[in-house]
């Protein structure tokens, strides 16, 4: 079996493509730059360099693939780039299954009409395919790492929006299920943590973990993408950040399943258990 992944290098697949090669399949890994894929080289994926955006350097990747999971970044040419490669696909004629990494967030948002593109041209193509739409990633609390360690607070524009936020490693284990046989065809599969928090509830978990009180601080979505546009971030990502952060505050993901279980056999991690384990990221001076 061998699986072409895009998105390699970033933070999905960077934990997929090692365990799917643990558990004997073969991987090509297509990425923009081979010098960032010297971890995956040393796992031993076969490193593919092509450009999402130049539909010509997509068709090779395809030759002998029996499946493709389809990553795709946040930019504004994401849609172009996941309907490339859904024509790609199409001009190859040899039926992969897809699993495509999907997401699940408010329909406002830029960054998810990106994708809902890329997903009905994919139930539009006749291949045959799967979906994982998972919600936010605990790993965007990154993010407040700095201002935790400084200050002990938590800045974040969700008001008292809950959502079943989900950790990133349970999302790579979910595309390893759907890529091991685990998930349905023609389904698409939600993906949340084990349930529904706000960011009272992370500051909770941190003011337990950390030994000292955090605090959650709301701010307005203006003071966020100021935050962000600081960080570095591009412009339509900071908006499509500040969309999606609307709908999270109106409730758009407060809701939890089952179906990490379903796809990975284990049930989904806490946030308990992600400001455990990622907790020297945040431990600071008070
Ligand atoms: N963050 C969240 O809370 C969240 C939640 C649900 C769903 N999602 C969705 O998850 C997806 C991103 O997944 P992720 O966080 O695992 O990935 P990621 O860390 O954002 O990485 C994006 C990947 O796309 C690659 N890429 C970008 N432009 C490319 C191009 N022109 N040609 C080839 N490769 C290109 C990047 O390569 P380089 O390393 O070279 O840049 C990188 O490997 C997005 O669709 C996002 O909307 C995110």
């Amino acid at each position: 079996m061998r699986t072409l992944v895009t998105g390699a290098t970033g933070n999905t697949c960077s934990i997929l493509i090692p365990a799917l090669i643990n558990a004997g399949q073969q991987v090509r890994a297509f990425v923009r730059n081979e010098n960032k894929a010297q971890s995956l080289k040393e796992a031993g994926a076969e490193i593919y360099v092509g450009d999402l955006d130049s539909p010509e350097t997509i068709d090779a990747a395809l030759v002998d693939v029996d499946q493709v999971y389809l990553c795709i970044w946040n930019g504004p040419s994401a849609a172009a780039q996941g309907i490339n490669v859904i024509n790609a696909i199409k001009r190859a004629g040899t039926d992969p299954f897809v699993v495509r990494h999907s997401a699940f967030g408010s329909k406002g948002s830029r960054i998810i009409q990106q994708i809902d593109e890329v997903d009905d041209a994919l139930k539009a193509s006749g291949l045959r395919w799967t979906s994982i739409k998972p919600t936010f990633f605990m790993q965007n609390l990154m993010m407040a790492a700095s201002s935790v360690r400084s200050d002990g607070n938590i800045y974040w524009d969700w008001a008292n929006g809950k959502a079943g936020m989900i950790d990133v490693r349970d999302v790579a284990e979910s595309a390893f299920g759907a890529l091991m046989g685990k998930a349905q065809e023609g389904k698409e599969y939600i993906l949340t943590g084990p349930e529904s928090v706000s960011m009272y509830d992370v500051a909770t978990s941190f003011t337990k973990e950390l030994g000292r009180q955090v605090n959650y601080i709301p701010v307005p979505h203006e003071a966020s993408k100021d935050a962000m546009m600081s960080m570095g971030f591009p412009e339509f990502i900071v908006d499509g950040y500040i969309e999606l952060n609307e709908g999270f505050t109106n409730g758009f993901a407060d809701t939890a399943n089952k179906n990490v279980e379903t796809l990975t056999g284990h049930a989904a991690r806490s946030v308990n258990n992600f400001t455990s384990d990622f907790k020297e990221y945040f431990v600071g001076k008070n």
